[in-house]
């Protein structure tokens, strides 16, 4: 008889779990890999804006690649957690040696603002699912109205203002931005898709209002003008008259909606730069406030992990990790703790924005999964290998009464969409029901 190998759970298939789980598989480790979601990809499949075609084609063809490297079992339509299919202790159960957190960021950062149960108040991230055909939320309605307002200064903000200028051609779109024009996050090809529809002279209007508060903490307002201006030459044209502008310095306070708890305006509060002692600059309320016209407002501003799952949070929402790792992999901690009981989670390890949430692109994923999957190995090198998982696990998904969906069934609806796609001659097609995607590959 062979010796026994390593068991390994691998909870969420986007870009960490799924080269994290192939670098397990590729040591020799046993690897059941829980998404989910049917399809594999997280947000490389249903976040990333839906027109990079050839970005996100060229990662399903990786994806689909790892859904074929021996001793990898993908169950897809399966969610792991507290009140979820499986949770972590039948996991454990049924003989897992590690449990390998990968499940991105998926609780929503609200600010406890008055009004943000209206209608016309969104996260990002459920927009952006729901343009990219995930659901249940590419069921959702969502209302975007002829003022628009973005909150952040990142690229997921570019991202939802270019659906809204592009797409949902909308009259105005607004970023509102807590500190000022020399902090923005997005980068210059991101803003390049929206730069056509920019209102110069509000911009200009706006940088001169900020100037003063700029100077004072050693900024320079026009070589900040000038890093905006500079996505112009090589920006996208125009296909929408959306008039794009930034709000800088200031913060949404409350939302103001109509008797029917739709929202009609914003109530933001104009902020003032200070340089803290590490020498950052902070934003701090003036006190001073004013409205601004909106019939949606979305929160850019980065997740949060679930805090549902199962596993100790701490204040900014992160899983809380091993700050003493037993084994770091470049200088980082992938390891559990449990702050009530002053303990390390022996055998929970995390990676990607579940480990970080909202950091980095699909290749800081990757790498961060690699990373985990090393550290992992590490500790299962002072551990036996053990039994194998599958039939008790196997029993369990029976007893789920639904479809799971294998690496065969998930490679099956990549052929199915592809297909479907040059059918229909467009560059892609996805289904938008779980129900459609389901009976497409006959489950
Ligand atoms: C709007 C947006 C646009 C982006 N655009 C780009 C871009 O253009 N280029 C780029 O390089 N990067 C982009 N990124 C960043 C990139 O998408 C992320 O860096 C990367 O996807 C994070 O990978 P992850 O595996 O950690 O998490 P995710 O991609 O979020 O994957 C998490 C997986 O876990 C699964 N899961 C969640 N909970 C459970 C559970 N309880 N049980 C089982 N499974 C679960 C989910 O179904 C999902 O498959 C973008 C991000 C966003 C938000
Ligand atoms: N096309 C792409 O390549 C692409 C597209 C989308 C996302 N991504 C990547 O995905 C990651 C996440 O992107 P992201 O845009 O969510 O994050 P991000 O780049 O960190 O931007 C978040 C923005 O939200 C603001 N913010 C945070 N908390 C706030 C609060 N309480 N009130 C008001 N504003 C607040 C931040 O302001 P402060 O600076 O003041 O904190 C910042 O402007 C990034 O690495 C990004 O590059 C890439």
């Amino acid at each position: 008889m062979g010796k026994k190998k390593h068991q390994v759970a691998v909870i969420g298939a986007g870009p960490a779990g799924l080269y994290g789980a192939r670098a397990l598989a590729e040591n020799d480790v046993e690897v059941t890999l829980f998404n989910r979601d049917i399809k594999p990809g997280g947000l490389a499949e249903y976040g990333i804006y839906p027109d990079k075609i050839a970005m996100k084609k060229g990662l399903r063809k990786q994806f689909q690649k790892v859904l074929e490297t021996p001793n990898l079992r993908y169950f897809g339509n399966v969610a792991i957690g507290e009140d979820a299919d499986i949770t972590l202790n039948d996991l454990r159960e049924f003989g897992f040696q590690a449990l390998f957190v990968t499940t991105g960021a998926q609780g929503t950062k609200w600010l406890g603002l008055p009004g943000e149960d209206q209608t016309g108040v969104y996260h990002a991230k459920d927009v952006v699912y729901y343009y990219n055909h995930l659901p249940p939320f590419s069921q959702h309605e969502f209302r975007f109205g002829s003022h628009c307002i973005v909150v952040g200064a990142g690229n997921v903000m570019i991202d939802i203002a270019r659906y809204l200028i592009r797409e949902a051609k909308v009259d105005e779109v607004t970023a509102l931005v807590r500190r000022g024009p020399a902090e923005i996050k997005f980068t210059k090809k991101e803003l390049g898709y929206v730069a056509a529809n920019l209102d110069l002279d509000a911009l200009d209007a706006e940088i001169a209002r900020c100037a003063d508060n700029m100077i004072e903490v050693g900024q320079n307002p026009q070589a900040a003008k000038e890093t905006i201006l500079s996505a112009l030459p090589k920006a996208a044209s125009k296909v929408s008259e959306t008039k794009f502008r930034f709000q800088f310095l200031a913060s949404p306070q409350q939302m103001l909606g109509d008797n029917q708890q739709m929202l009609s305006s914003v109530e933001v509060e104009d902020n003032k730069l200070i340089l803290n002692e590490a020498g950052v600059t902070k934003p701090r309320g003036s006190g001073k406030t004013r409205i601004l016209e909106a019939e949606t407002i979305i929160f850019a501003i980065g997740d949060k992990v679930d805090e549902n799952f199962g596993l100790p949070i701490n204040k900014w929402g992160e899983f809380v990790k091993n700050e003493s790792p037993r084994h770091p992999h470049n200088d980082k901690s992938f390891e559990a703790y449990d702050p009530a009981s002053k303990s390390i989670i022996e055998d929970v390890f995390f990676a990607g924005w579940a480990r970080k949430a909202s950091e980095g692109l699909v290749g800081y994923a990757r790498r961060s999964g690699i990373s985990g999957s090393k550290a992992i190995l590490d500790y299962l090198s002072e551990l036996e290998g053990g039994e194998s998982t599958a039939s008790a696990l196997d029993k369990k998904l029976a007893s789920l009464s639904k479809p799971i969906v294998t690496n065969e069934a998930a490679l099956h609806l990549y052929q199915v969409e592809k297909e479907e796609a040059e059918k229909r001659g467009t560059e892609e097609f996805k289904f938008n029901k779980n129900e459609d995607m389901l009976a497409a590959i006959g489950l």
